[in-house]
């Protein structure tokens, strides 16, 4: 019987050892730390996961403050938003919530950022420094999915793991700290252009599917007794839901999830322990002044 990984369960123990320690800053007159969050536009996923950040931020003690800017807003107004962030001693982190307008070059506003205030870890700077294994913001979610693997005692050790997905915010960085020294699995990155895709995946001890193409993963690609990590969160039409809509993982839960020793769920998986990342690197961005 396979066990499921309960991300909001670990996400919600993680803020509360975050929130001790934000009240033990206080009760030393040290500073809260701050989280200052970039919208631009009205796009309705972005609105919910901001939402979701500031409300964190309020369960753990931290301040946060909320810039929002119109969709017509010019690349030079967004970066001067930038800059004056960089430079306001108040905010220990900020983010700039992605996708920007069609006319932002999302790169050069990324670039724009302080790496020392860089909590998404999505600067260059951050990169190369996790690449070289120097202390650095781990981007949210190769954070969530390595924090997850430890909380439940999953051994990564010299085990085979394939990522599907070579994305810059997920396959790409995950492959990199799973492979680093303390964590040693053995890596292998699979991604569109790959071949005999579904061989190699069968092969994982631990399996993380990051493509974003819902129940792309079947049992026919997974090892009897694997761990299976689902990053994906993609909105599919849905009768049952209010909304209209629901998310829907990379993997086909109902056919895998028999043959796993381990398997996230979708929602409640990998997407809560995104936020407590954030969280963790604006505690370290406040704690490292
Ligand atoms: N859009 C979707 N996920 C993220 C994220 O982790 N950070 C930012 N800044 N934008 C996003």
């Amino acid at each position: 019987m396979y066990k499921l990984i309960d991300g909001k369960q670990v996400a919600s123990l993680i803020k509360s050892e975050i929130a001790s320690e934000v009240l033990r800053r206080k009760s030393e007159g040290r500073k809260i730390p701050h989280l200052a969050a970039i919208l631009v536009g009205n796009d309705g996923g972005s609105e919910t996961y901001v939402a979701h950040k500031v409300k964190a931020c309020e369960e753990v003690g931290f301040e946060s403050t909320l810039i929002r800017l119109p969709e017509s807003v010019t690349a030079g107004e967004l970066l001067s938003t930038v800059k004056s962030l960089n430079i306001n001693d108040s905010v220990d982190g900020f983010i700039v919530q992605l996708p920007l307008p069609a006319h932002i070059d999302e790169e050069m506003v990324t670039n724009e950022i302080s790496p020392d205030k860089d909590v998404d870890g999505f600067h260059p700077v951050n990169l190369g420094r996790m690449m070289l294994g120097m202390p650095s913001f781990v981007s949210a979610t190769p954070y969530g999915i390595v924090e997850l693997l430890r909380r439940y005692g999953i051994d990564t050790a010299g085990r085979r793991c394939v990522i599907i997905g070579r994305s810059n915010i997920v396959g790409r960085p995950l492959s990199i700290l799973l492979s680093q020294k303390g964590i040693d699995a053995t890596v292998t990155v699979v991604h569109s252009r790959s071949e005999g895709l579904e061989k190699i995946a069968a092969e994982a001890d631990i399996l993380v599917a990051a493509i974003g193409k819902p129940g792309f993963v079947k049992a026919d690609m997974v090892k009897e007794g694997a761990v299976v990590i689902d990053v994906g969160t993609t909105r599919v039409s849905s009768e049952s839901t209010k909304s209209g809509w629901k998310l829907a993982g990379d993997v086909d839960f109902d056919s895998v999830a028999p043959k796993c020793s381990f398997i996230t769920p979708v929602p409640g998986g990998v997407g809560p322990m995104t936020i407590v990342s954030l969280l963790r690197n604006t505690l370290l961005a406040c704690s490292r002044k």
